[in-house]
């Protein structure tokens, strides 16, 4: 049975950079705060008018150009996205009649900042289950809707962007060998989006605060440890792989010490893992999803590589992935 594979990646990341010190202006806080306890130095900001739809269209049209795959073809369009412009109409159904990609289902997913991989691994088993051909799997975040900018526990940690990328059955031993999929519904409230009540229809006024996120960053930190290094170790195993033949860790972006304590829990060298965290804080689904595209950019990822994809965010959910490029 022939393996399904990554065909193609795009990304889009929005123009406008938000840097340390232009939050030093906004909140209480410092460049050197944010890079000691985070390693983030800017993150991207989307426009007001730009929607979640926007960035994932970008992002979509790059992957299908990549894998030079014509958009009537697409037979399944999945989206990862816990930012959508609206309930619905889906980002994925968005995306399907901007590139007209007519003939694809097309759905959302929300699992957080581990919804690319879900995506991914559920989009595989559709397509080797021979329901469809091929699928575009999206991960695209307009966190900052949800950013309350008199908060420095959390405005500074987070940035918009998308990535995507193309599935279809490959030849050969390459594709995507291994997945696990995971949640701990009972720590969901770690990491949540809230508003605050809305008063009911028959009183005066309706109050309602805008919804924005929470997060208790401690507690968290140690749950991204600990999932993330056990997620990667699961799919490698399940991939029938040791530890040493991996050649690139790619794991979500939360926090470079997060990043450094995962390297140092599964004894990878750290010049195996990919981190680009500096340049967008944490992007939600879109987070891993960019990182893949640079890391295979820059010629991190090759052809042949053993590549580990892993996971963890608000849920809690994680996931990890084990690609032979
Ligand atoms: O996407 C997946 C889910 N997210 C995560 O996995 C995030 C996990 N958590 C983290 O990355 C870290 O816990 C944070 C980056 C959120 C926070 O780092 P920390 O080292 O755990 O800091 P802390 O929350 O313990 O705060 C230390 C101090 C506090 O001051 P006091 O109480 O010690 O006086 C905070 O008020 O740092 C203060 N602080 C800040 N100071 C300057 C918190 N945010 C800021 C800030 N600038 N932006």
């Amino acid at each position: 049975m022939s393996n399904v594979g990554i065909i193609g990646l795009g990304h889009y990341l929005p123009e406008r950079r938000l840097t340390n010190f232009d939050l030093e202006k906004m909140v209480d806080t410092s460049n050197e705060w944010i890079i000691s306890r985070t390693g983030i130095r800017e993150r991207r900001i989307a426009e007001i008018t730009e929607r979640n739809s926007d960035l994932a269209i970008k992002a979509a049209r790059e992957a299908l150009k990549n894998a030079k795959l014509d958009p009537h073809k697409v037979e399944l369009i999945i989206v990862a996205t816990i930012s959508p412009d609206t309930s619905f109409p889906s980002v994925s159904c968005l995306v399907q009649k901007a590139i007209h990609a007519r003939h694809a289902a097309a759905f959302d997913i929300g699992a957080a900042c581990s919804g690319y991989l879900y995506g991914i691994t559920t989009a595989k088993q559709l397509i080797q289950n021979g329901l469809f051909k091929n699928a575009l799997v999206i991960a695209s975040e307009k966190i900052s809707t949800y950013m309350d900018w008199t908060d420095r526990n959390t405005c500074v940690l987070f940035g918009d962007g998308a990535g995507a990328c193309v599935l279809s059955k490959v030849r050969g031993n390459r594709g995507i060998i291994s997945d696990y999929l995971h949640a701990e519904g009972h720590f969901g409230g770690l990491m949540a989006i809230i508003s605050k009540e809305r008063k009911a229809l028959d009183q005066k006024t309706t109050t309602m605060d805008l919804p924005r996120i929470t997060m208790q960053g401690k507690e968290l930190f140690k749950a991204a440890v600990n999932s993330m290094a056990k997620a990667a170790l699961i799919a490698i195993k399940k991939a029938k792989l040791k530890l040493s033949d991996i050649d690139c860790l790619v794991p979500h972006q939360a926090n470079d010490r997060i990043i450094s304590a995962v390297a140092r829990k599964l004894g990878l060298p750290k010049d195996k893992i990919f981190v680009n965290i500096d340049q967008y804080g944490n992007m939600s689904s879109a987070s891993i999803a960019v990182a893949l595209y640079e890391a295979v950019e820059q010629g991190k990822i090759k052809r042949g590589s053993n590549v580990v994809l892993v996971t963890f965010g608000a849920g809690l959910v994680s996931a990890a992935n084990v690609v032979k490029w």
